[in-house]
């Protein structure tokens, strides 16, 4: 006897539409996907000199694995921005073929998402304009000194002149604005951080510092050793930027920006206080990392999984609600700055940026 057709027929359940709420009414609506724990970089305050582990290939998604989660997120779950990170998102072959995916989709609203990428730009030279045919609409790229030589003991490798090309080659391509993340360096930041500011100032290129987290790199991470953001502006006007007061509070984004003048060029350049004035109570923001798993928060001390779940046949309405019951418990705040503060499990560049 064969079965009724339409009484076997699965139940088409109805997917629990986002949005991606926790218990303290944050919606997370920012996604953050890593593609690679890898990179062609050692920068010190992101990964060990010599990490003795790369996550096994087996367990890293695949391009249909990676495809279907995002889409899951924006579909269902209400995420509007996606920004592809690492380790190094360039070293991912079909980066173009996901941004190409991700750039098909619709938000809940009817609208492209906002495609973006965290990049150290080597190789972006020549890889630029097939990006931005993709999809990708903006770029933030790593950089945190001009001089080749400081660039070299950050990141042990001598590639400065490859990040100028690819920084260039962004612009060109139109991945604008382009932004420049720079972690400033104790030892060197009263020269290095008012030549990268001119130097991002003559391109049109928006300069953020980040303040230095405690996220498993090389070096040695302490509270008392971060440059402060009134060091930081003091070099800046010492070597004749003239700085103007940020209008007023910084709302969501998490940097505080200044208005600047040097010379006849103008700009900003913003401070990313993440230590010492956290933003997490606006935090809108939720991670993939590249073996799937999510992480609601950059110090999180627990991850939930979906690779095995979508492995073992999950359907979409399964993954969604497990991304939503994950960020539920995302924690309130990452409270480096406390007694008992444990620092994440991975180093930044198995979590992604
Ligand atoms: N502290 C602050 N920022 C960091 N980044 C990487 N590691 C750290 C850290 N320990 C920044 C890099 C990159 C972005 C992904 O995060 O500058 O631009
Ligand atoms: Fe690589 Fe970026 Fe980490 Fe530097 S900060 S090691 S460029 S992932």
């Amino acid at each position: 006897m064969t079965a009724d057709p339409v009484s076997a027929a699965p139940q088409a359940q109805p997917i629990t539409e986002g949005p991606l709420v926790d218990r303290y009414g944050r919606v997370a609506r920012d996604l953050r996907v890593s593609l690679t724990d890898r990179c062609n970089l050692r920068c010190t305050y992101c990964m060990p000199d010599d990490p003795d582990a790369w996550l096994p290939d087996e367990t890293l998604l695949t391009d249909e694995e990676l495809a279907r989660l995002i889409a899951i997120s924006i579909t269902h779950l209400g995420i509007t921005n996606v920004r592809f990170t690492g380790g190094e998102p360039l070293l991912r072959r079909s980066l173009e073929q996901l941004i190409g995916a991700t750039a098909q989709l619709r938000t809940q609203t009817g609208e492209t998402p906002g495609i973006s990428m965290t990049t150290n730009a080597l190789g972006l030279a020549h890889r630029a304009q097939k990006l931005a045919d993709a999809g990708l609409q903006r770029i933030n790229v790593s950089l945190d000194t001009m001089n080749p030589d400081h660039f070299e003991q950050i990141t042990k490798r001598r590639r400065l002149p490859a990040v100028i090309a690819g920084l260039a080659a962004a612009k060109a391509a139109g991945l604008t604005p382009v932004k420049v993340n720079a972690v400033p360096q104790t030892a060197h930041f009263v020269t290095d951080a008012p030549e990268l500011l001119r130097f991002c100032l003559s391109n049109g290129y928006r300069l953020r510092f980040i303040e230095h987290m405690p996220l498993g790199g090389s070096v040695s991470w302490e509270r008392n050793a971060i440059v402060t953001r009134k060091q930081l502006l003091e070099a800046m006007t010492s070597a004749g930027a003239r700085l103007s007061a940020p209008e007023d509070a910084r709302g969501a984004s998490p940097a505080e920006l200044w208005q600047v003048e040097w010379d006849g060029l103008h700009g900003d350049v913003g401070i990313i206080a993440s230590v010492t004035a956290p933003f997490c109570a606006a935090c809108d923001r939720t991670r993939l990392t590249s073996d799937g798993q999510i992480r609601t928060c950059l110090f999180d001390q627990v991850e939930t999984d979906l690779r095995t779940p979508l492995r073992a046949g999950a359907s979409d309405e399964e993954l969604a609600e497990l991304w939503k019951r994950a960020t539920w418990r995302k924690p309130r705040a990452h409270g480096i700055d406390h007694e008992g503060f444990a620092r994440p499990s991975r180093p930044m560049s198995a979590i992604g940026g």
